[in-house]
């Protein structure tokens, strides 16, 4: 996961996210079990190549969505490609989201922000807008990467959430990640 601080994660290294080595230091299904339930509609924000997004699809089962959202287009064809005639294709659907707008009116159960908010201009304005889209019972998990998201800048991301009308928690334990979760405040 070569890319620098502030940037977009360029589509040319999507492979880096999603591949065997990631999935023995992260593994999705590990990581979310606490949050996902069968009929959830759960919002992959930032989805990038679906590391996450496929695997999300299935533990929400028949009755389930998942919204995978991305800046790229070329983040989403990837995805597009990976799920293509497969069983879960049906519950998954690809939006495009704009810098600082998610530009989503459907209420989701759960979102998860995984390595993404640090490469959002606006963190206000998301935190702001993701509360408006979360149901009353809603949560939100959202994970960065430890090295070029400092301490203080970590803590600066949670007081935006806060200001957001987000309470946060403890989020928990994963390799290589600074965590927090997120609720209704
Ligand atoms: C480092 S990748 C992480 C991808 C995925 N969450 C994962 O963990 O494998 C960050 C992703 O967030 C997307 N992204 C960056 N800024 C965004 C924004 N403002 N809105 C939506 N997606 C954004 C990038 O296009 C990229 O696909």
């Amino acid at each position: 996961m070569n890319y620098k601080k502030n940037r977009v994660c360029p589509v040319e290294i999507a492979g880096g996210l999603d591949n065997r080595f990631r999935r023995w230091l992260q593994n999705p299904r590990k990581i979310l079990k606490p949050y996902i339930k069968e009929g959830m509609a759960v919002l992959d924000f930032g989805c990038g190549p679906g590391y996450f997004t496929i695997e999300i699809a299935q533990m929400v089962g028949k009755f389930g969505r998942v919204i995978a959202a991305d800046l790229q287009e070329g983040m989403l064809q990837k995805l597009r490609g990976k799920i293509h005639g497969i069983e879960v294709e049906s519950r998954i659907a690809l939006h495009r989201s704009e810098a600082n707008k998610i530009g989503l009116s459907e209420k989701v159960d759960f979102a998860l922000a995984f390595y993404v908010v640090h490469e959002i201009p606006n963190q206000k304005e998301f935190f702001k807008e993701l509360e408006s889209i979360l149901h009353p019972s809603g949560q939100v998990l959202v994970v960065e990467p430890p090295f070029h998201v400092s301490k203080s800048a970590f803590a600066d991301t949670i007081g935006k959430a806060r200001d957001a009308g987000l309470k946060p928690a403890k989020g928990p334990k994963i390799l290589f990640s600074k965590t927090v979760t997120l609720k209704k405040g």
